[in-house]
Formats: structure tokens, sequence, C-alpha cells
């Protein structure tokens, strides 16, 4: 029951009885403390004790324009006394045909078919099975094998870790795993980098094309994998090479949609159309679960025909198109259309990056890099076991700012309606940080 005067210890405590929290070895906090937050706003979370939080990772990379957004928060409030959730099997609503709508003018031209899903990992198994099922109403039936990068994460359900190749989530698991192939991702962003990467693509498709299904990519940025990125070029070569060998391309934009990349999605910002794009976090500005896969007309043709055929998608979740995800979804866009956001992030990404210039002056600073909305420091000189991250964590929240790097990689991923002293803070908190270490 909700109490007035509760304070952060209670809540821990009582948290720590009865919840096992993700990506988390819980023995952990037997000395990290637990935040509980009792609110947020804009950019900060706020926990019982008044203590307040910049969340410069938008709380896992979802939050698009603040906590309680105003805004978003009216357009569900209205949504949920008219219509919370209704099976999407033989029924639709409102919502989910407006945003389809949407989805499909603003998604590369060429993407005209929404099938919805409630994460990021159910939408990457959605356009997996989708892909193989296509080929295989084709006739293709050896078409059942997936490639991915080298360093690619795509979610933790068993479709979506198979083709994910970051040791930490894959290793445990990996006899439970389907069986697929990785290619090179570009080694850095360098034109150069990504033609060499696109031959060794082609070469496996030479070799085996008549196997393979889809590649699965995260355009120019690889999240969990360390901020990794690449140049667009590769996606536009990958486009060609896929078209040539009969291979589908699918883009899991799960990360970088919605504007992380500078652009409304990274697929327009290299100028191609893949055959599948996946997404989902920033779909609802952060509020409520939801994912998306669209494809083309001509993926979906092969799956219409009579009934008696079997050729039919057969994929459902419960939530699926849920209404209440799909107006916090209507509102999200709203905001991206009304307040111009994408070029008044490009402002933003450049005071980022003037201060992301001085994290170089640091000896255990290795580089910067930066795409878009999303600005890295990577670090040098340390070992894993020496948990160099958790010790910038600890830092930022002594010090009002949530970063939660990803090993030696310390990264900046705020909602879009930080302020440039926010974000002074946000960096300056790091900078510290990390000349502490
Ligand atoms: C590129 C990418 N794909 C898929 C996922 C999985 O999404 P979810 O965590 O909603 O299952 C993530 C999550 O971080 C991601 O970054």
């Amino acid at each position: 029951m909700y109490n007035r005067n509760m304070n952060n210890n209670d809540l821990k405590n009582r948290d720590l009885d009865v919840l096992w929290h993700p990506c988390t070895q819980m023995k952990d906090h037997e000395t990290l403390p637990l935040i509980p937050i009792k609110k947020a706003h804009g950019v900060y979370l706020e926990d019982f004790e008044g203590n307040s939080y910049i969340d410069a990772i938008s709380s896992w990379w979802v939050n698009m324009f603040g906590h309680t957004n105003k805004y978003i928060n009216d357009k569900v409030k209205e949504q949920l006394d008219t219509l919370e959730h209704v099976i999407l099997a033989g029924f639709t609503h409102e919502q989910v045909v407006t945003l389809s709508e949407r989805l499909v003018k603003l998604t590369p031209e060429g993407l005209e078919k929404c099938f919805y899903s409630d994460n990021g990992s159910s939408a990457v198994e959605v356009a997996l099975k989708m892909s193989y099922h296509a080929h295989l109403n084709d006739g293709k039936k050896g078409k059942s094998t997936f490639v991915s990068l080298t360093n690619s994460y795509h979610g933790e359900t068993i479709g979506a870790l198979s083709v994910g190749d970051v040791e930490l989530y894959k290793d445990t698991y990996e006899p439970l795993l389907l069986k697929t192939l990785q290619t090179p991702v570009p080694k850095d962003m360098s034109v150069e980098a990504a033609r060499e990467a696109a031959k060794s693509f082609e070469e496996l498709c030479k070799e085996k094309s008549d196997e393979i299904s889809a590649i699965i990519v995260e355009p120019l940025i690889q999240g969990a994998g360390y901020m990794h990125m690449y140049n667009e070029e590769f996606l536009v070569l990958l486009r060609d090479i896929c078209d040539r060998y009969d291979v589908h391309l699918i883009a899991d934009e799960v990360m970088v949609g919605f504007g992380r990349t500078g652009e409304l999605f990274a697929c327009k910002k290299a100028g191609i159309t893949p055959d599948f794009i996946v997404l989902s976090k920033g779909l609802t500005g952060g509020y409520l679960p939801l994912s998306v896969v669209l494809t083309t007309n001509n993926i979906y043709a092969k799956f219409y025909c009579d009934y008696n055929e079997h050729k039919a998608f057969l994929h459902s979740h419960s939530y699926t198109g849920n209404a209440l995800a799909c107006a916090a979804a209507n509102a999200t866009l709203d905001i991206f259309e009304n307040e111009n956001i994408i070029e008044n992030n490009k402002i933003k990404a450049q005071y980022i990056n003037e201060k992301l210039q001085k994290f170089l002056d640091l000896e255990n600073v290795a580089s910067v890099r930066q795409t878009g909305m999303v600005g890295v420091v990577e670090l040098k000189g340390y070992k894993s076991e020496e948990r160099i991250g958790l010790k910038v964590y600890r830092y930022g929240l002594k010090h009002g700012v949530l970063l939660r790097p990803l090993g030696h990689i310390i990264y900046f991923m705020p909602p879009y309606i930080i302020t440039n002293e926010e974000i002074d803070k946000m960096m300056d908190v790091a900078y510290e940080a990390i000349k502490a270490l």
C-alpha cells in the first residue's frame, strides 16, 4: 500500500524480499544500493528522500520526451476512459490504425504493413519467423539460416539471443540456441571498413545464399555491443548484396529508431528500405511496452491466400496492439511532428559533441565517438574484473546522474528534452567520475 512516509530503505527491503531484477547479480545489492524511485519528471528521477538523478540513459533507451510528459499523460488518460485494450485478431481500433498509417508514412518508402507485438525481442522473433516463412511460401524450403553481425545484440529471448553475438548474454545459453552465422561488423566508422565488411558478407552469400533467409543488423550503432558505430555506406552495400542473393535485410531499429542517430530512422539516413524494420523502445516515448515490425506489400502478398493453403503467418501475443500503448505512440509522434524535434536535436547533438572533446584530456580515455544523440567515451587500461563501469555508475548516482556504462564504455543517451545546463551537469559528472578512477 502507498505510504506517504516511506523512505528509501523501507521500499528497498520490501523489494529485495520479493523481486529478482533484470540483468543483475542480485548479491551485488548487499553493497550496491537499489534506488527506489518515488516520482519522475522531465529528465529527473526522484527517490523517497528527495535525491534526484538525471536519467542520462533514458531508462534503458526508451524515454524520448521526459518522464510524466504532460502531453503524453493527457493522451493516455483520455484513451484510458475510452478503450484500454481489445483483442487484435478479428477486431481493430482507431489508435492502432492511425499509428500504422503514420508509421507507414514515416518509415522508409515501401514499408507498408505493420505487425505488432509488445517488446523488442518478440518483434525480432516476428521478423525472423516472417522472413523464413516468406521464403517457405515461395517454395524455398532450405532458407532457414539467419546471419547477424559480430558484436550484435537483438534481445534475450531464445531466437533473438541466437542472432546476438555479445558473449556476456549468449555464452551460458549457447546449447539452447539456433545455429546462426556471423559476418564481421565494420571495424570502425570509415567507408573503407564498411566496404571491407560488406565484401565478407558477399563472400558468405556466394557460398551459402541457398541456406540464408535474412541478415539482421542494428543500423549504424550496436547498442549493447558497447555502442560500436559504423558508416551508413555499409547499409547501402548490404541492401545491394541482399537483393542480388535473395536474402532479406532486417533492420533492427529497436534502439536507434525514433531519432537516436540524428534522423527519425537510421535506414533513412542511409537512404535504404529494408525488407523488415523492427521498432520498439522509443515508439511509445518510453511509456508502455509496444513493438512493431513493418514490411513490404511484396512480403505480405506471399502470405495472402485461401485459408486451406496454410500460408497464414500464425504468430500472436495477448497484448498485441494495446490501445493505451498505441495512444502513447501516437502522442509521441505528435511531439516529433509539432516540435521539430529532429532539427532541434541537431543543435543539441553539436553541443554534446563539443563537450565530448574535453574527455580527450584525460589519460584513461582512449577515444570519444558520436552518432546523433548518442555520445560515447571509451576508457583504456582496465581489465573487466575491475568493474570500472560500476565505479562510474556509483559516482554518478552520488552526484545526481544515472549513468549505466557498458564495461569501459561510458555513454550518454538522454531524453531529447534535456537542456544545455542539464547536458553540462550530466557530462561534467561523468568527467569527474572518470578522472577519479
Ligand atoms: C537493438 C535491440 N534489439 C532488440 C532489443 C530487445 O528489446 P527488448 O529489451 O524490449 O526485448 C534491444 C534491447 O536493448 C536492442 O537494443
